[in-house]
C-alpha cells in the first residue's frame, strides 16, 4: 500500500466516495499458510488458526480481517434457532457472508433438536458450509433455556441435538462440528464422556474451551481435559481459550496435542496476532510488531467495511469497542478512546482514528510491544448472548 494511495482513500472518504478494500492477495496466502493445513469434512483449510465465535465481536467485517491477516478460519457468531427471529435485523447481519472467504460456518445455538435441526437446514439453504453447535457459551439469557453450555448437564438432550443436527446436514454433505467447555463445573468435566457420543454421531471436529461453565470467563484455562479428548476422539481437536501470544500457543499445542487451535479475546484490536502465532510456530522467530501505517489502514478499511453492514447510527455505536481495543496500550490510546466515545457520525470517528494514527506514525514506525494479553481479557465476564435463544 503505497502512501499515495492511502492519501487518496483519505481524500475520498472525506468527500464522501468510496473507500476500496485493500486485501492484498499475494500477502494473504504467503501469511495464512504458516501451520499446516486442515480439513473439516470436504474442506481444507488453509491452516489450523481460527478465530473464536463472539457474539457482538466476530461479525462479517472481523471475520474476513482475521482471515486476511492469518486466520485459516472464522466461525460466525451464534444465530438462534428461534424460527420467529430469523428475519430480524440482527439475526440478518449475523448472516452476512458477503465476500467472506469459505467455508463459510454458521454456529446456531438452541434448546430442541429439531428447532436445531431446522436451524440448520435454513442455514445450509442460505449460503452455510459448516455447522458449528454451541454447547460452549455461557451467557445466562442462553443458559436459562438450557442452551449453550448448559445443554452439557443434559447430556441426552446434548446427543440428542448434535443427532438432529448431523441427520439435517450429513446428507447435504455439509459437516457438523461442535463448540463446547469442559464440563458444567469443575466436578462434573464432562468433556470426555460427551465427546466420544458426539463422534459416533458423526460430529466432524470438535473445539474445547478450556474451562468449565461454573467459570464463566474467571481463572485459567485448563489444557488438561482438552489433552483427554484429544486422546479420546479420532475427529480434529481444536483448543481455546486464554491463547494470547504466540509462545503460549506452541504451549497449548504442546500441551494438549490437538490439532488446531482457536483465539478469541486476544484478537480483539489485534488480529494480526493470528500472522504473529503462524509466523512464530513455523520459524521460532518473533515478527515485528506491525507498522502504524498499516494498523491505520486496516483499521480504517475495517471501519468503512462496519460502517457499509450496520449503517450510520449502530455502526459508529458498535465500532466504537474495536476502536477501543485497537488502542488499548497504545501512547495516548486511553484519552483518544474516551474523546472517540463521544463522536457520533461516522466521519468524524473515521477521521479521529486517522489522526490518531497519524499523530502516532510521527513518532514511530511501528507500534509499541506490548504486554501479551490486552487489558481487556481478563475482564470480560459474560459475553453478549444470542438474540435470541
Ligand atoms: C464477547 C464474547 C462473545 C462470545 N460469543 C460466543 C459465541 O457466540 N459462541 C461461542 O461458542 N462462544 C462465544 N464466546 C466464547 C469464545 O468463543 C471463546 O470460547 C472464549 O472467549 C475463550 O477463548 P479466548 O480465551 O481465546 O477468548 C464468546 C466470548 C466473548 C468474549
Amino acid at each position: 500500500m503505497t502512501a499515495a494511495r492511502l492519501a487518496e482513500d483519505d481524500a475520498r472518504r472525506k468527500r464522501g466516495g468510496p473507500v476500496r478494500r485493500h486485501y492484498n492477495r499475494a500477502s494473504f496466502f504467503s501469511t495464512t499458510r504458516s501451520t499446516p493445513p486442515m480439513r473439516i469434512g470436504p474442506h481444507l483449510l488453509v491452516n489450523s488458526l481460527f478465530a473464536a465465535p463472539m457474539a457482538g465481536v466476530t461479525d462479517r467485517p472481523f471475520r474476513q480481517l482475521c482471515r486476511q491477516l492469518g486466520a485459516g478460519y472464522a466461525v460466525s457468531e451464534m444465530v438462534t434457532s428461534k424460527r420467529e427471529l430469523w428475519n430480524s435485523l440482527k439475526t440478518s447481519r449475523r448472516a452476512d457472508h458477503e465476500g467472506e472467504p469459505g467455508p463459510i460456518a454458521v454456529q446456531i445455538a438452541g434448546t430442541s433438536a429439531q428447532e436445531m435441526a431446522e436451524a440448520a437446514a435454513y442455514n445450509i439453504d442460505r449460503g452455510a458450509q459448516i455447522i458449528d453447535i454451541n454447547m460452549g457459551c455461557p451467557a445466562k439469557k442462553v443458559c436459562n433455556k438450557w442452551a449453550g453450555s448448559a445443554l452439557m448437564q443434559d447430556e441426552t438432550l446434548a446427543i440428542s441435538i448434535a443427532r438432529a443436527v448431523v441427520a439435517a446436514s450429513a446428507p447435504r454433505g455439509v459437516p457438523v462440528t461442535l463448540k463446547m467447555r469442559t464440563g458444567w463445573c469443575q466436578a462434573h468435566r464432562n468433556a470426555v464422556t460427551l465427546a466420544r457420543a458426539f463422534e459416533q454421531e458423526g460430529i466432524a471436529m470438535l473445539t474445547v474451551h478450556g474451562r468449565t461453565r461454573e467459570q464463566g470467563y474467571k481463572g485459567q484455562a485448563e489444557y488438561d481435559t482438552i489433552a483427554a479428548v484429544k486422546a479420546a476422539v479420532a475427529v480434529p481437536v481444536v483448543a481455546n481459550g486464554d491463547i494470547d501470544s504466540p509462545e503460549k500457543a506452541r504451549e497449548v499445542l504442546a500441551r494438549t496435542g490437538a490439532d488446531a487451535l482457536m483465539i478469541g479475546r486476544a484478537a480483539q484490536g489485534r488480529p494480526w496476532i493470528f500472522r504473529e502465532i503462524g509466523h512464530f510456530l513455523a520459524t521460532g522467530e518473533h515478527l515485528a510488531p506491525p507498522l502504524v501505517a498499516e494498523v491505520r489502514r486496516l483499521l480504517l478499511a475495517h471501519l468503512e467495511d462496519h460502517y457499509a453492514l450496520y449503517g450510520e447510527f449502530t455502526g459508529v455505536r458498535s465500532a466504537r469497542k474495536h476502536i477501543g481495543w485497537y488502542v488499548t496500550g497504545l501512547p495516548g490510546g486511553e484519552a483518544f478512546r474516551r474523546q472517540m466515545n463521544t463522536l457520533e457520525d461516522s466521519a468524524a470517528q473515521w477521521q479521529a482514528v486517522a489522526d490518531y494514527f497519524d499523530a502516532l506514525a510521527a513518532h514511530a514506525d511501528r507500534l509499541p510491544e506490548r504486554a501479551a494479553a490486552p487489558a481487556s481479557l481478563a475482564a470480560i465476564e459474560e459475553p453478549h448472548d444470542a438474540e435470541d435463544a
